[in-house]
């Protein structure tokens, strides 16, 4: 990288890189003496045996026989030393009322939820799926679950009937917490319309507690459902804490993969809650004082690790905010910044480029002086940007806090790290890896690549974040994650660390694509597609873009009998905004009469890919049908004249 691309950023902030080496080095040299000072940072009702055990690889348990509760530590010890009445969510609904919840407030209404919970016949080790907008309900309903043990597993509000009864049979759940709708963008999602079609199809969930937040008209179902308001009324109800051990599931986050179904992503109780809220101090450096704002959505792994439990543990404020951030209009962040001296926001690049199209006109309408560090986090950031976020929502004076990681991982694996020592920050770069990280960049045979060289990025310890299996799938875990490099975890990304030692992150190395920074199958489209009524045959794949970063195209095959069916890409598109929900909707759908296929009867994914996207398709060799390639090739054609007239 050239020299002109490291910002001054450092001069106005730590000069120089501080610690960060020193704690770097003490913390892969002296692990257990490191982590148990750094486990520290949460109340243990009993103290671990073993710091790590690595006996039974890959799977790592960190802080063994500890015991420990998430919601106490996020709660109880809050409410009794000394910050009962601070605010611990500061909530801003889509229409713009505002609800500030304190620790104490918001620790009636977990003991409330938990005693309902219990009174509900749930117990410890139970399951139970949460399916809520960004209300404040949602992190009630996670505490609440961890406070009495039950293992919950959070579904995005914008997730379809089919990706939530997958989740709701996999997880094998005995309630659903939702609510009657959602509001986005000004209109009502229909949530409990949509559990009722996916209970239809399952049959593990005895009870569907409901919340009133639109006031949608719902069905009841006599002896299913109940309104969430009815059975937590009791508001002097004290739960206590299930002790739990460090190893114990939390929660349970499914996530895409390359083949199947989504994963179920186990994250444990100690070693997860140890690493996130150690890495958000590290990474973000909050003060007491501070108002943290991560506007991503509780139901990704960005919402629960750093919404909901890291800024609890450290006792912080929390801004949270129901809707879109384009409603009403272009600058509803930066109107909740300015109106809330929001200290700390954390945000997407996808969120960035989006509101960098509506221009600065935006940002200028407000003061957005009490911002001190930005964040960002999903996807690679493009230095353009960068430079904007930089330059007009931190007006040139915040630091930016690149984090890279993922749903397997927990918290931040490689990130610029403020209270430690920032380093000066190239755009486009996450830095230098989190204490206890140990990355490493290797090629296809697993030869470690130098400076430069792109390559797949690895792991080769287990840090305390690290997820702790795939639900009811040990093997897949194995497999997935630590079969291509033995005894190190495989994440699936391209990377560059560049002579100074920064890693650039390049993107997905396999078919997971980054949609406005969602992590999405292909293969869970491609599912859809082939199980509609239609479609014989299907390939999907990413098309770059500049706000998005990747969009959805598909090439489809019909079935002889709708073949010349004007009507059929519209009712794909509906099919799978039903099935998996709007997010996974393509941009665009073609249908062609033959894909390229391997004599085997491959669909060749990579060439269809390369042919639209008008790249050299490679090896080619063992393609059968080549005319399929001059088909894709005419409908991109004729799809993008459509386009422009
Ligand atoms: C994938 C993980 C991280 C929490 C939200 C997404 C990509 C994530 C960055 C970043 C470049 C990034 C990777 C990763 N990614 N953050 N700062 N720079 N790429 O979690 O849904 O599990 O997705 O997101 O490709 O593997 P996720």
């Amino acid at each position: 990288m050239a020299e002109r691309d490291v910002l001054p950023v450092n001069e106005v902030y730590h000069p120089g890189i501080g610690n960060y080496r020193q704690i770097y080095r003490e913390s892969l040299e002296k692990v257990d003496s490191f982590w148990e000072r750094h486990a520290q940072i949460l109340d243990w009702h009993k103290r671990w045996d073993t710091v790590l055990d690595s006996s039974n690889p890959p799977f790592y348990r960190w802080f063994v026989n500890g015991k420990l509760n998430v919601s106490y530590n996020a709660l109880d010890r809050h409410v009794m030393h000394g910050r009962r009445n601070k605010a611990a969510y500061i909530w801003v609904g889509e229409d713009g009322t505002e609800k500030i919840v304190t620790y104490d407030g918001l620790f009636r209404r977990v003991n409330n939820l938990a005693q309902a919970l219990k009174n509900l016949g749930i117990s410890r080790g139970d399951r139970i799926i949460i399916y809520l907008p960004m209300i404040l309900e949602a992190p009630v309903a996670m505490l609440a679950a961890a406070r009495i043990g039950a293992v919950f597993s959070f579904v995005f509000a914008g997730f379809g009937e089919g990706a939530l009864s997958e989740r709701i049979e996999d997880s094998k759940a005995r309630m659903v917490i939702t609510a009657d709708g959602a509001f986005r963008n000004g209109k009502v999602v229909e949530l409990k319309k949509i559990v009722d079609e996916a209970l239809e199809k399952t049959s593990s969930v005895g009870t569907v507690l409901v919340v009133k937040r639109t006031g949608t008209a719902i069905q009841m179902q006599e002896g299913r459902d109940i309104w969430m308001h009815d059975v937590t009324e009791d508001a002097s109800a004290f739960v206590q804490p299930e002790w739990m051990d460090s190893n114990d599931p939390l929660y349970i986050l499914y996530t895409s993969g390359t083949t199947g179904k989504p994963k179920g992503a186990v994250h444990g109780n100690g070693g997860y809650s140890v690493w996130i809220a150690n890495t958000l101090k590290w990474a973000f450096d909050p003060h007491e004082d501070d108002r943290w704002w991560c506007a991503a959505d509780i139901g990704w792994v960005t919402g629960h690790s750093y919404i909901v439990f890291a800024p609890l543990f450290l006792g912080l404020t929390s801004t949270m905010y129901e809707g879109a951030i384009t409603y009403p209009a272009p600058d509803r962040l930066w109107e909740i910044v300015e109106r809330y001296r929001v200290n700390l926001l954390y945000t997407s690049p996808t969120a960035i480029r989006t509101l960098i199209r509506f221009g600065e006109k935006y940002p200028r309408m407000h003061d957005l002086s009490s911002l001190r560090v930005l964040g960002t986090v999903g996807e690679p950031i493009n230095p353009a940007a960068w430079k904007w976020y930089y330059e007009n929502i931190g007006r040139s004076n915040c630091p930016i806090i690149d984090t890279y990681w993922q749903t397997e991982t927990g918290g931040f694996m490689i990130a610029p790290s403020m209270a430690l020592g920032l380093p000066p920050l190239k755009p486009g770069s996450a830095t230098f890896p989190m204490p206890g990280v140990e990355p490493v960049i290797l090629d296809e045979n697993g030869h470690e690549l130098g400076a430069g060289e792109k390559g797949y990025i690895a792991y080769r310890r287990p840090w305390p974040g690290m997820f702790l299996t795939l639900n009811n799938d040990p093997e897949r875990f194995r497999k997935a994650y630590f079969e291509k490099y033995p005894g190190m975890y495989y994440c699936g990304d391209y990377a560059i660390r560049d002579a100074d030692g920064y890693y650039w992150l390049l993107g997905r190395a396999d078919e997971v694509l980054k949609v406005s920074g969602h992590r999405l199958g292909t293969i869970e489209i491609e599912d859809a597609l082939i199980s509609s009524k239609e479609v014989a045959e299907a390939a999907v794949f990413g098309k770059p873009d500049t706000v998005k970063g990747e969009v959805i195209v598909a090439f489809v095959v019909l079935k002889d009998e709708y073949r010349g069916d004007t009507q059929v890409v519209s009712s794909l598109r509906k099919r799978i905004r039903e099935e998996l929900g709007p997010i996974y909707v393509p941009e665009e759908i073609h249908v062609v009469k033959t894909l390229p296929k391997t004599r085997s009867g491959k669909i060749m994914r990579r060439v269809v890919k390369a042919v639209a996207l008008n790249q050299l398709p490679g090896d080619i060799s063992t393609l059968e049908n080549s005319a399929s390639v001059d088909e894709i090739r005419e409908a991109i054609e004729a799809f993008s004249k459509e386009a422009e007239g």
